[in-house]
């Protein structure tokens, strides 16, 4: 089985948990409130109007959420279950969006059109092997003047090893494969045996690189000394939605964002 296959294996299992979860909260969600984040809400500016990709799409709650906001979305996800629930719950709650079950680097086979922003979020690039390939993409559907907008984890917390001192190289070198007993939600536990996830890590100059080199023009990069979601280990919340190890509190980046325009 082919590396792509395995995470496609993986997240369809990690699914079915992942709706039922409280970390997930679904059922906020179906009663009208938004999964996006302040700090995407705030940085991505207007989409009403707008014709909207999110890659990496997951069941396609901020896909929807953005289509609350009235944007025309269209969310692409590897993983057959997400796009499964995804479709349901855009039928279930009369919100009007297409979603399509590829892999990121395939999408050419599912989608022929270009659009005026393109999303994606919060463990989406570790999925990745090919970052210069990705930004191509990224410029093939966007529109001239359209926005890329991401929100991820910061490459350096994946330094970190599980008593957080730095184990990993920061800088990418080989692919890094992992037997998945469990995933980040609190009902986490995994019973499908031999699971198999494979993840690539990427630097912040290997990601702002393949952006530049691909004809995007960086328009705000920010760093950011919490974590929106409790989702690692060991982990306390100093204010309303902002989570920290308590060993390092504020003083290690946590997330990044990027916000680019297609020249
Ligand atoms: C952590 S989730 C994305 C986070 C998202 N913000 C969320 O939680 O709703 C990662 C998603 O990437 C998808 N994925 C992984 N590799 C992919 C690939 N090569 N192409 C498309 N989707 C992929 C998985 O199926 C999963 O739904």
């Amino acid at each position: 089985m082919g590396n792509f296959e395995h995470n496609r294996e993986s997240w369809n299992e990690l699914t079915s948990l992942h709706i039922k979860s409280d970390f997930y909260d679904l059922k906020s969600f179906k009663k009208g409130n938004t999964s996006l984040n302040h700090i995407e809400l705030e940085e991505i500016g207007e989409v009403k109007g707008k014709k909207l990709l999110h890659l990496q799409c997951h069941f396609g709650m901020d896909t929807l959420s953005f289509a609350r906001l009235g944007a025309d979305v269209t969310g692409i996800d590897i993983s057959d279950e997400s796009i499964k629930v995804a479709a349901e719950l855009s039928a279930e709650l009369s919100l009007r969006a297409k979603f399509y079950r590829s892999n990121v680097y395939e999408i050419d086979k599912v989608l022929d059109e270009r659009f005026d922003i393109i999303y994606t979020s919060y463990g989406a690039i570790n999925w990745l092997n090919d970052l210069d390939k990705w930004a191509k993409i990224i410029n093939r559907f966007l529109k001239p003047g359209g926005i890329f907008y991401m929100v991820e984890f910061h490459p350096f917390i994946y330094t970190l090893n599980e008593e957080l001192q730095i184990n990993e190289n920061y800088f990418k070198t080989k692919q890094i494969e992992t037997i998945v007993d469990r995933t980040y939600t609190e009902n986490s536990k995994i019973t499908k045996k031999n699971l198999k996830n494979v993840e690539w890590h990427h630097s912040l100059s290997e990601v702002l690189n393949s952006l530049i080199e691909n004809g995007l023009e960086i328009k705000l990069f920010n760093e950011f000394p919490f974590q929106v979601y409790n989702c690692f280990k060991n982990m306390i919340e100093i204010e309303k939605g902002k989570w920290v190890f308590e060993k390092y509190k504020d003083k290690i980046p946590y997330m990044f964002s990027v916000k680019a325009i297609k020249k």
